[in-house]
């Protein structure tokens, strides 16, 4: 099974983005074909500052390097090393209506919070349907917020290979329940965008202060108190498995527990489960230009699918005129 993901380089990756995406595509590693990319032209869309874009594009391949990425099991590259895709985006784009990019979630609330509503931003599904149809990918692990997009891309490519005959794989979303919306420390979806994240590669006392910020109920120490209500509740349980949650559960349902040692013990389990990892990129930002050899020899990797696939495209729309 051939599976894609992306990760916007837009700022520092979060346990948002490492629970509902980046673990799973590196355990998929082991089994599938793995299709793994830092979407810097998407980034463009909300970066527009040139040194940002460059270092918080290297930082995440950092991330996911030291989290397990393995470039010899995956395909691991940076988008707009397969500038491919911006042809294909630009295919795709006349067979979508502009009524399906107008009703898209995402676009309407980023206009909600501020966004200038500029060209990328609303064409911003059309060249994240590119990316999945130039590999040929079948399943996508991605957040609940990616849904719609995913769906789109489908829609995009049944109605491509209706008009111009079977060109594009379509492909399906995979979101567990559990990882779907992940908080962030203000209860909203954890997103880079709303400053509420928890970075995976933060500070100790970056991480203490976060933590220690989250506000929780006003219920009495000696009052049960709701699981289900608890931001800390829903972070912990990221971090451990099902028996371990449920004694959780319990605890919450005692009287007794006192939500400030819930965020000392919070503090010590995600600093313990990242301190591997964290070795790891601290050895590898010193090697810079091996992580730069890795991006591009993913890159040649990519390419070749991604040629593949865009011949095809261009061949059954008639762009081949010269045959
Ligand atoms: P962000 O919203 O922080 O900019 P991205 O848009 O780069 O994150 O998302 C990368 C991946 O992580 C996507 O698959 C997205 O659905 C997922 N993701 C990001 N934040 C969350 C979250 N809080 N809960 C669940 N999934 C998330
Ligand atoms: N839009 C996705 C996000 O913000 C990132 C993305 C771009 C992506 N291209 C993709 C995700 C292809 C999955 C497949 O999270």
């Amino acid at each position: 099974m051939r599976i894609l993901s992306g990760i916007q380089p837009s700022g520092s990756l979060h346990i948002g983005n490492y629970f509902a995406m980046m673990k799973r595509m590196i355990e998929y590693q082991k089994n599938h074909e793995l299709f793994c990319f830092i979407v810097n032209y998407h980034a463009l869309t909300s970066v527009f500052d040139a040194k940002r874009l460059r270092g918080n594009t290297i930082n995440a391949a950092c991330d996911f390097l030291s989290l397990g990425i393995d470039p010899e099991k995956s395909v691991f590259w940076v988008q707009s090393d397969v500038p491919e895709v911006t042809e294909l985006t630009w295919i795709l784009s006349n067979v979508v209506n502009v009524g399906l990019l107008e009703r898209a979630h995402s676009y309407k609330d980023k206009l909600a919070r501020g966004m200038v509503p500029n060209h990328g931003l609303f064409s911003y599904p059309v060249l994240m349907a590119a990316d999945i149809l130039l590999y040929g990918s079948e399943k996508i692990p991605v957040g609940k917020d990616q849904k719609q997009h995913v769906e789109m891309t489908r829609d995009i490519a049944i109605r491509f290979n209706n008009t111009y005959g079977d060109t594009f794989v379509i492909p399906e979303a995979e979101i567990p329940e559990d990882v779907a919306v992940i908080p962030g420390i203000d209860g909203q979806k954890m997103s880079k965008s709303y400053d509420n994240t928890i970075q995976i590669f933060c500070s100790e006392t970056e991480l203490k202060e976060k933590i220690l910020s989250i506000k929780t109920d006003s219920t009495p120490v000696m009052a049960p108190k709701d699981p289900d209500k608890c931001i800390l509740f829903a972070l912990y349980s990221l971090f451990i498995d099902n028996e371990q949650r449920s004694k959780l559960r319990d605890r919450y349902l005692t009287p007794g527990l006192k939500y400030s040692d819930i965020k000392k013990e919070l503090i010590g389990v995600i600093w313990e489960y990242f301190a591997p990892f964290r070795k790891k990129r601290e050895n590898l930002i010193k090697e810079i230009d091996v992580v730069k050899e890795i991006l591009m020899e993913g890159s040649e990797k990519a390419r070749n699918i991604a040629g593949e696939y865009l011949s095809k495209a261009r061949h059954n729309v008639g762009l081949d005129y010269s045959i």
